[in-house]
């Protein structure tokens, strides 16, 4: 019979990709994905350190599966409990201490062992103490970094779900920003052979994706080897992915501004099927909080690579990040933060107030800034932000855009894309589907959305079914 697996994913799109590529190897042992926590067989929560928020919701979400766990375990049908992702390899065995009902705990790397956990588990459960250890100790932790790539040990790709698709390319960071604790929890960087990179693009291609968005921490600081055994960069992969027939459209995130060398500025001008939207968060716009955060570039490298990139292409639209209130950040250094913004003009932004998080550089600097000054720093970004993302959307009215269909829209009749700048376009239609691409006048706009109508085909972008469908 079929076990139900439930899985609650907090935190970036690579623990998005990691959450699709657990529910495949747990495929095979029966689970079937679903979406209820409460009848699950089990459960693992995907989780996020990046913030001191994003851990606390953790905890609270295990004190209301226990509930579920205990109520399961009086009817007779055991529920898993696992906890994966970012917290997990933060916290380690101390999370198992904290919540003895947790069955495993996995780090980001270790993934592909999931099988073997989830049997260690199972025996664990069934014959408590019997190896001679203490009950509260029978949850298995696995937060290693192995050796081998649990890439090499990932089943194909076959149960693709949508037109857009995440693949990580890349994992870790070398970086050590001070206020970061990705280099902690997702270990150092690395970067996936060119050719299994390009096999799982097929896959996912074959199953009917579209639009890839290639993933990393440090996305382009990307150097896979390929066949002849050279060191390839990120410029060079995006165009062998785009020579990958069937791929419509090419994505990555996140970058950092240090990274962006000539050959992925290049690719920006010359490869179509790249879209002219990039994520490169700068975080401050104070050259003295930048070199705090250890960053390794100050503001007039961020502004070079921005002109280099617009010279490359021009219509290139920009999102970013931002942390308010770092440890020593002055009036002045968020002023200089706000003129940087005017300065670029993002067409949307995720901004965050500083978070101290634990063994990171940062928790221990002096001149942490108060929360009230922290929120109304926010507050003022974010304003500025929101004017620039509706601006930006404003101008868009009038134009005539291809757009790919992601999903259905709320009304019988309407489907939702994606601009090539990353907005959502709600249009009307009963000829174009899912998968398709058509050239949408876009004719008015909410704060964070388009509406559009056809006005004709995005033709060598169709689906080959689409292109008989119209004809006919
Ligand atoms: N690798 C990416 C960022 C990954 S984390 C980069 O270098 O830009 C995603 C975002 O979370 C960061 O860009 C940063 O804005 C935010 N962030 C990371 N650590 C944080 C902290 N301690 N407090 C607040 N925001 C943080
Ligand atoms: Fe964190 Fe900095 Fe690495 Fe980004 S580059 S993941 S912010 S340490
Ligand atoms: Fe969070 Fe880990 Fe991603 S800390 S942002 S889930 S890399």
């Amino acid at each position: 019979m079929a076990k139900k697996l439930f899985i609650k994913t907090y935190g970036c799109q690579m623990n998005v990709y990691d959450s699709a590529r657990m529910a495949e190897i747990l495929a095979p042992l029966g689970y079937v994905p679903g979406d209820n926590p409460e009848d699950a067989d089990m459960v693992i929560l995907n989780t996020c350190h990046i913030r001191e928020k994003a851990s606390d919701k953790v905890y609270s979400e295990l004190g209301r599966l226990r509930k579920s766990k205990d109520r399961r375990a009086e009817e007779g049908s055991p529920m898993v409990i696992a906890v994966a992702g970012c917290v997990a390899q933060a916290e380690g065995e101390e999370m198992l201490r904290r919540a003895p009902y947790v069955d495993i705990v996995l780090g980001p790397q270790t993934y592909h062992r999931l099988p073997e956990m989830v049997a260690r588990a199972h025996r664990a459960g069934s014959g408590a103490g019997k190896d001679g250890e203490a009950p509260n100790q029978r949850g298995v932790l696995d937060t290693e970094f192995p050796v081998d790539s649990k890439f090499d040990h990932l089943p194909e790709r076959r149960q693709v779900n949508g037109v857009s698709a995440f693949l990580s390319i890349q994992e870790g960071c070398d970086k050590f920003c001070t206020f970061c604790v990705v280099p902690y929890t997702r270990g150092a960087e690395f970067s996936r052979p060119v050719a299994q990179v390009l096999e799982e693009a097929r896959q996912l291609v074959d199953g009917g994706v579209r639009e890839l968005t290639l993933l990393g921490q440090n996305v382009n600081a990307y150097h896979g080897e390929d066949e002849a055994g050279d060191e390839v960069g990120l410029g060079a992969l995006v165009a062998r992915i785009a020579a990958l027939e069937g791929v419509a459209r090419i994505r990555y995130t996140t970058s950092h501004p240090r990274d962006v060398d000539d050959a992925l500025i290049a690719a920006h001008g010359n490869i179509d099927a790249l879209m002219p939207f990039l994520h490169l968060p700068v975080q401050s716009g104070s050259d003295r909080i930048l070199e705090a955060m250890n960053r390794g570039h100050d503001v007039a490298q961020y502004l070079d690579t921005v002109a280099r990139l617009r010279a490359a292409r021009p219509d290139l639209a920009l999102s970013c990040d931002f942390i308010v209130g770092f440890p020593g950040e002055s009036d002045a250094d968020f002023e200089a933060t706000l003129e940087l913004v005017r300065t670029v003009g993002f067409t949307m932004a995720y901004s965050f107030k500083y978070s101290a998080r634990p063994g990171t550089p940062a928790a221990g600097l002096p001149r942490q800034v108060p929360e009230e000054v922290k929120d109304e720093r926010l507050a003022r970004l974010q304003a500025l932000l929101e004017e620039q993302q509706q601006a930006f959307n404003a101008e868009t009215v009038g134009r005539t855009l291809d757009i790919l269909f992601e999903r259905p829209g709320r009304h019988p009749g309407q489907l939702v894309g994606r601009s090539p700048y990353n907005q959502a376009v709600h249009v009307a239609t009963t000829e174009y589907r899912v998968g398709d691409i058509a050239k949408v006048a876009i004719d008015s706009c909410k704060p964070h959305s388009l509406e559009g109508r056809i006005v004709g085909s995005g033709a060598a972008h169709l689906r080959e079914d689409s292109e008989e469908r119209l004809r006919a």
